[in-house]
């Protein structure tokens, strides 16, 4: 891999690396989300990434979820996505941001109902007596919303990655893998080659 061929906008490779993970890896937007506690103990898991554009990174989630709580107290996460298939890593660092209330809401509407009344049941990440209280939690929001629609709840919503950091990495064969960095300095990104 070289470095000119990656061009001046890592939004945009990452795009073009994304695409051609579509045409061959399953579930190519499973990401690992890293965050950390205020006093600095991490977490990671994977999250689905939704949307991708020049403003940056977006998934959705419980805000009341760990991952939730920890991006209220320390608004900063790192992402991992890997293609095995294509022998690809992309690394993202950043500030996070809360989408806004009518993204989040039109994400939402593409959900299908299932999906919508499992987030008003569940209350992600907090300890259960047993499945059976999961399944009572379900039963009740079914019956809640039997004649209607399930509208978004004020605890789900997206947030965004604004990258400041974006890494590439390129598998070989001898190990002497590829890696390019991208950081950046106001409104520009420079990039540079890490070992690896
Ligand atoms: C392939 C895959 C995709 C997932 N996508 C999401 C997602 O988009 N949003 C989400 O909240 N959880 C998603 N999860 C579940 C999370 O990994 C995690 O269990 C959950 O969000 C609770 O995380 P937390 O307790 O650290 O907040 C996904 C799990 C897998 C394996």
């Amino acid at each position: 891999m070289d470095e000119h061929d990656l061009g001046t906008d890592p939004v945009a490779t990452l795009q073009a690396w994304l695409e051609a993970a579509r045409r061959v890896v399953p579930e190519p937007t499973a990401m690992t989300l890293a965050t950390a506690s205020p006093n600095g103990r991490p977490s990671a898991r994977v999250v689905l990434l939704r949307g991708l554009d020049e403003r940056g990174l977006t998934f959705f989630t419980n805000r009341e979820s760990r991952k939730g709580e920890e991006l209220a107290a320390n608004p900063r996460a790192a992402a991992v996505l890997h293609w095995w298939q294509l022998g690809r890593q992309v690394r993202v660092e950043g500030a996070v941001e809360e989408v806004d209330p009518g993204e989040s809401t039109a994400y939402w509407e593409t959900r299908p109902r299932a999906s919508r009344i499992a987030a008003w049941a569940s209350p992600q990440s907090r300890p259960l007596a047993g499945r059976h209280e999961l399944d009572a939690r379900v039963a009740e929001m079914s019956r809640r919303f039997e004649n209607g629609d399930v509208p978004r709840p004020g605890h789900w919503g997206g947030y965004r990655i604004v990258p400041d950091v974006v890494e590439f990495w390129f598998h070989r064969d001898d190990r002497l893998h590829d890696r390019i960095r991208y950081r950046r300095e106001g409104a520009v990104w420079l990039s540079e080659r890490l070992a690896p």
